[in-house]
């Protein structure tokens, strides 16, 4: 197993689906974790279980991340938890479905609060402390729909092209400070987003939420030097997604 004891990883969209997946493959691998969502009971349940399995610290923090105060506030108190920030796992979201013609400029805002403008600015608030780690990393999950055009998901498909276009620029920006920046494009993951939006697709045709967490872990426990900056990830059985 390799040894992430005494490090800290901070995931958004933890209280379930694909973040609590990743959440609970970095405990496997010895990370401290500081959990955000918005639903407290969810949040505790879940922090509870991962401590106790893991033997890592856990420490929910409840915020609404459409809100500009919880950048700064998740950040704050993940560090004064742990002490500091070594990796950031941007994975919170919110999907939509519809003709855009439906859409209000409420909505838009909703949706690109969360998908675009909270994963921008969380990595401004954890730069500094990134900056002091000795293995500094950025994961930010988008989807498919960062790439693709697929009908009725203007707004979800505009928000992660947003937040693929920023991690490219990110990437860049961190490189001097040694911050390793990945993002992660799944296509349909069996969650309940998909279950929502995409009632449609076949179970067969998704993936599992511990698949996208299983590229996490390569990410954060390989060892070589060389950049891989994009996962593209669908279902190989499936054309659902291509
Ligand atoms: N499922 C898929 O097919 C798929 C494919 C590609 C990419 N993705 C992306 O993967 C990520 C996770 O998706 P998922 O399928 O796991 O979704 P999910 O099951 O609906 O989980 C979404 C998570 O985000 C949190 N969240 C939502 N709005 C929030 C807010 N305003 N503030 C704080 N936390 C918030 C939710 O917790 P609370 O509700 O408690 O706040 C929950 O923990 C998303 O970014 C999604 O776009 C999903």
């Amino acid at each position: 197993m390799a040894d992430a004891s005494k490090m800290t990883a901070l995931v958004t969209g933890a209280s379930r689906g694909i973040g609590l997946a990743i959440a609970r493959e970095l405990a496997g691998v010895g990370y401290n974790l500081a959990l955000v969502a918005r639903s407290e009971e969810d949040l505790k349940r879940v922090s509870d279980e991962i401590a106790s399995e893991f033997a890592v610290r856990v420490k929910p923090v409840v915020a609404d991340l459409s809100s500009v105060d919880s950048y700064s506030y998740i950040v704050s108190e993940t560090v004064s938890a742990f002490g500091g920030l070594d990796l950031l796992v941007n994975c919170a979201g919110l999907a939509q479905l519809g003709s855009f013609a439906e859409v209000s400029p409420a909505q838009w805002d909703a949706i690109f609060a969360v998908n675009a403008k909270a994963p921008f600015f969380i990595c401004r608030e954890a730069l500094p402390y990134l900056e002091q780690s000795a293995k500094p990393i950025i994961i930010n999950i988008a989807s498919v729909v960062g790439f693709k055009g697929y009908i009725n998901q203007s707004v979800y498909s505009s928000s992660k092209h947003a937040l693929t276009g920023f991690t490219k620029v990110l990437a860049k920006e961190v490189q001097p400070f040694g911050i390793r920046v990945h993002l992660i494009s799944p296509g349909g993951v069996a969650t309940d987003m998909v279950r929502k939006m995409r009632p449609d697709i076949k179970a067969e045709e998704l993936l599992q939420p511990e698949e996208v967490a299983e590229i996490v872990r390569f990410l954060v426990t390989r060892k070589g030097t060389g950049t891989i900056d994009q996962f593209y990830l669908r279902r190989y059985t499936s054309l659902a997604f291509d």
